[in-house]
């Protein structure tokens, strides 16, 4: 299937305005087709469950020092890892790290389906998907919260969360690309981050301005809607 012109003109914009993390390849490896390396592309979605970026960042880089492979995180001691954790919070997240590093080292590499991810502690449908489309191109569909709010807005999607959740997920892999669905999934975040923000979106800026029906419809702020607590 052909990509959607939604998708071409997010990887576009995803080509000059990526955010360089310190997980993802340069743009220069990139545009000569470097994939980034799965350990660390696991590693940085386990510690962005409920983690900011821009606290991660620290984290992610004593880790990597520390240990450069799954193969030297797998024979780390507990102690060692929980207190390089120490702070990031939910602990059972570094309990299921090491015991993931631990079967990824055994079996030899990381598995490149979404099933052999999902089968690994700690792994579940978001981490697998992302870990599939970022580190093996793999056309999977990536939805967070900031996927959710992009797509409620570009669909115009008047069903209020948490009850759109499907129907947002749906939506969300009809725009997915068979090329490049990993470089389109780190747009889709850098989007809903850094220009389809939750209050005051910069829809002027935004690549997908002309495909939004919520922009059409002057409605992109009021957007997702929300079943009230
Ligand atoms: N949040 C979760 N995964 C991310 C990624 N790969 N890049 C930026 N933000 C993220």
């Amino acid at each position: 299937t052909a990509t959607r012109h939604e998708a071409a003109a997010l990887l576009r914009w995803y080509d000059r305005a990526a955010r360089v993390l310190p997980w993802r390849v340069g743009p220069a490896d990139r545009a000569a087709g470097e994939r980034p390396d799965p350990y660390r592309v696991w590693l940085s979605e386990i510690m962005l469950q409920q983690t900011t970026v821009a606290s991660v960042k620290a984290y992610f880089d004593r880790f990597t020092t520390r240990w450069p492979d799954v193969g030297a995180l797998a024979a780390a001691e507990d102690a060692e890892v929980m207190a390089e954790w120490a702070g990031l919070g939910y602990y059972a997240r570094a309990r299921n790290l090491i015991a993931c590093a631990r079967q990824v080292a055994q079996a030899g590499a990381f598995p490149d389906t979404l099933d052999g991810l999902r089968a690994l502690p700690g792994i579940g449908a978001y981490t697998a998907a992302a870990v599939a489309a970022i580190a093996f191109d793999r056309p999977e569909t990536v939805v967070d919260g900031n996927v959710e709010r992009v797509v409620s807005r570009l669909f115009a999607v008047q069903d209020p969360l948490p009850k759109s959740k499907p129907t947002l997920a749906r939506l969300a892999a009809t725009l997915t690309p068979q090329q490049r669905p990993g470089d389109f999934a780190q747009a889709m975040m850098d989007l809903g981050a850094t220009v389809c923000t939750p209050r005051n979106p910069r829809c002027a800026d935004c690549p997908l301005e002309g495909f939004c029906a919520a922009r059409a419809q002057g409605i992109a702020a009021e957007l997702p809607r929300k079943t009230p607590k």
